[in-house]
Formats: structure tokens, sequence, C-alpha cells
């Protein structure tokens, strides 16, 4: 079996044709989408996304706004800039972009966002509303992995879904919301005793580890999707992902490439975010 490749860059151009017409809609009414994006540090690949992240919005037709930090910034002048975001009213959604430096407390500088201005949707009460499944806003890389699912027409009620990677950006939201969508849903991680045992089971797998290639074609049952969200640069300088793309394909039902599949969801649904947080300012 060839698998299905589920190309993110289709997906994601369908669904920013909608997101312009909506931000359109918005600017007419004076409420145009406004996005800021701090950045602290030099870290050449969190450089990269957020340079991404300011091109999408200008060419949405929002109001962006980059704000750049040296890497020896005191943590207090973070939060003062994002205490200063949260009253602004041309700005709807605030990202800071992660990881920060190693003397921040992260937790703090995210607990700092306004929740209703919480576009990447890790403030505690959105990760609390997404855990009742009343979710305000669903961290992009996830709520991105959930639209391929919706585009293609897979239901994932009652099928086995494995994550793999519990991180609070990706693995934990990922299982979130394929639990509320009827998926049984195991969760594996660098202490998991038996991975190939889940991983061959999984009628859903989705990676994200953060290792070139890691899932092989002997870890997949056959006429699996499979959903890579790994960004990974190898010594060559090309991107690959977390799973084997060449072998999986051949065992898969359907599988995401890297670059192309997840990677450009997850810039499309900050969008989206952006434009319900506006959507909601209006009817405030
Ligand atoms: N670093 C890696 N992924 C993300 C993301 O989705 N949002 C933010 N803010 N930082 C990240």
């Amino acid at each position: 079996m060839t698998a299905k490749i589920l190309d993110g860059n289709a997906l994601a151009q369908k669904l920013r044709a909608d997101f312009k017409t909506r931000a359109e809609a918005l600017a007419a009414q004076g409420e145009r989408p406004g996005l800021a994006v701090i950045l602290v540090g030099e870290d050449a690949a969190s450089q990269v996304y957020v340079r991404n992240k300011v091109k999408a919005c200008e060419a949405a037709g929002f109001h962006s706004e980059n704000i750049i930090f040296p890497a020896d910034v005191a943590p207090q002048a973070v939060l003062d800039k994002i205490a200063l975001l949260n009253a602004d009213p041309k700005i709807h959604g605030i990202l800071v972009q992660l990881p920060l430096p190693r003397n921040f407390d992260s937790d703090a500088v995210l607990e700092a966002i306004s929740p209703a201005k919480d576009v990447d949707g890790f403030h505690v009460e959105n990760v609390g509303a997404l855990m009742q499944g009343q979710p305000r806003f669903i961290p992009c890389t996830p709520y991105g992995v959930m639209k391929f699912f919706e585009e293609a027409g897979i239901d994932l009620k009652g099928k086995e879904a494995v994550v793999i990677g519990r991180s609070n950006i990706v693995g934990k939201p990922m299982a979130m919301l394929l639990l509320h969508a009827g998926a049984t849903v195991t969760v594996c991680h660098s202490q998991t005793k038996d991975l190939l045992f889940h991983t061959r089971r999984a009628d859903v797998l989705v990676a994200a580890i953060g290792r070139p290639r890691f899932v092989t074609a002997d870890m997949v049952k056959p006429g699996a999707v499979v959903i890579d969200v790994g960004i990974n640069r190898l010594p060559d300088g090309k991107l690959c992902g977390d799973v084997d793309f060449e072998q999986v394909k051949e065992v898969a039902s359907a599988i995401t490439p890297v670059p192309g599949g997840v990677g450009p969801m997850t810039i499309t649904m900050l969008l989206g975010n952006t434009i319900e947080a506006a959507e909601r300012a209006l009817n405030r």
C-alpha cells in the first residue's frame, strides 16, 4: 500500500483564504486582527519560526508586532511588555516564542498573558478549559493536526490513537483533542517500556518526539494514519520529520510529509486563533 499524502500546504492555503475573508470583515468593522510575537534571544530556529509567523500575519491582512529582546534582558522587562500588550486594543493575540532563556520562569511568563489573548492556548486557564472539553484557544499544532483528520474524513471514534511525546505544546493537548473526538488514547514518552507494543496497535499514530526518522515501518500497523509533528535539521541542512517517511508511506494509509505537512498548519491555526480572539473582542 502507498499512503495518501496529507498535504499541509494545500489545506493551509484553503483555510487561510477563509481567514483572509474573516479578517477583512473584521477590519471593515474597525477590528483588524492584531498579533504580537515576542522573541527573547537569538535561537536560530526560533528566529525562523517568528519571522514566518509575522509574514503569515501580514499576508492575511493582520496588524502584527514583532518584539525582540536580547537573551540577557531582565525577565521583568518582558512581563512589563506583556502587560502593555494585554491593555492594547490593537492586539488580540500575544505569543511568546518558546523556549525562553534558562533564567526565565516560563510558566510565570505564560500566566502573565491575558487568557483572552493567549492564542497559543498555553495559559493554565485555557489548558483547563481544553481539559474539560470547553476549549477557548486550542494549541496551534494539535489544532492543525485535527484539521487534517477533518479534511480527510477520518472518524476518530473508537480508534486506537497513540501519541509519542508528552510536551505541553503538542503531546498533552493532542491527547486531549483525540480523546474528545472519541479515540482511545495512549501517550508514550521516553520512559515508556515497550514502545513497539503501543505503536503497532495504533490506528492513528502522532509522532512528536524531536528525533529524526525515529518512527520506522516496523513500528507502524498496516493501514494506520501517521502524523509527523517533528521538524529536525539533518547535518546536510535538509529538514526531516520524526517519521521515516520513505519507509512508512509504504505501510500507512495516510501520512503527513516533512516539510509540507503539520508545519504550515501550525501557523495557519495561529492565524485562526487570532481571528477568533478579534471576533470575540468585537462581540464584547
Ligand atoms: N516553540 C515551539 N512551538 C511553539 C509554539 O507553538 N508556540 C510557541 N509560543 N513557541 C513554540
